[in-house]
């Protein structure tokens, strides 16, 4: 991939955003900004709006509109120097579809929405565990660490993000279908949108990804799900 390109992942919570991301940064060198790792840091901080972001992300809500432009506009500062740059977590309503309009200009915005069924991102949330020293993902219902809590990586205490609890997880069911939802059908009529069954593992999921994004796979493929079922 030469020509730089905005790549959006849609997909409901645990869909596998952060997952996908990760092993696209690191196959083509792609820039990448997780609004949701952001605005984690933003809330750590003990200031008005750190606070505000902590409880907001803490009951499972969109923090404001505001705060995320703010956050995306200094991450998006010099996306055109790369190969491309991903975003993982926005847009997420259409308010902010429109900012990003805005902010990317001529550059093509690239969508793809990795559609997962609602009883599968329920198990994959409740077992993610995250480290708190390298980031790096594991889940205790697929592949336990072999050390519990303890990160295979670097050693470090593995955690329970507070918005996977039972209670936090269909509150952000609720408003993924409520407001984020709607941006299939804004991106399907501009023509860059694309969907990939999210429930296969994350190396066949990878596969279809790269393949589309390097033109080996050029329509949507039909993802094997009820309207029923799919969370996306
Ligand atoms: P954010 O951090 O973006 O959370 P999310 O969208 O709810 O998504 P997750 O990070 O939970 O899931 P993921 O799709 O990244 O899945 P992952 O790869 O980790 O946002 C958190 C909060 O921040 C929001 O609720 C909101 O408050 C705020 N926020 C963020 N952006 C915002 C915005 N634009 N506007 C307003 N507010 C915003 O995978 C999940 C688990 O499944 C892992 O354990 C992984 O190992 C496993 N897994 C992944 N793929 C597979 C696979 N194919 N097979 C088996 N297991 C898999
Ligand atoms: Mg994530």
């Amino acid at each position: 991939m030469t020509e730089c390109r905005i790549l959006v992942f849609l997909g409901a919570p645990g869909a596998g955003k952060g997952t996908q991301t990760t092993r696209l940064v690191r196959e083509f060198q792609m820039k990448h900004l997780s609004t949701g790792e952001a605005l984690r840091q933003k809330a750590g901080e003990d200031t008005l709006l750190g606070n505000q972001a902590r409880e907001t992300m803490e009951r499972g809500e969109l923090v404001s509109d505001d705060l995320v432009a703010e956050v995306v506009r200094e991450y998006m500062t010099d996306f055109r120097n790369s190969t491309g740059f991903i975003l993982d977590g926005f847009p997420r309503n259409l308010a902010q579809a429109e900012l990003l309009e805005e902010i990317a200009g001529k550059t093509p915005i690239w969508v793809i929405n990795i559609r997962v069924d609602e009883e599968v991102v329920i198990n994959r949330l409740s077992g993610r565990r995250q480290c708190t020293e390298c980031g790096r993902i594991s889940n205790v219902n697929f592949s336990p660490p072999r050390q519990e809590d303890v990160c295979d990586a670097c050693g470090a205490k593995l955690v329970q993000r507070p918005d996977d609890l039972p209670d936090v997880i269909q509150r952000r069911l609720q408003v993924y279908r409520e407001q984020t939802k709607p941006l299939a059908d804004f991106y399907t009529k501009k023509g860059c949108y694309f969907e990939v069954d999210g429930n296969q593992n994350a190396d066949t999921v990878f596969k279809r990804i790269s393949a589309h994004l390097t033109g080996e796979e050029s329509s949507a493929e039909s993802p094997n799900l009820s309207a029923d079922q799919s969370v996306a």
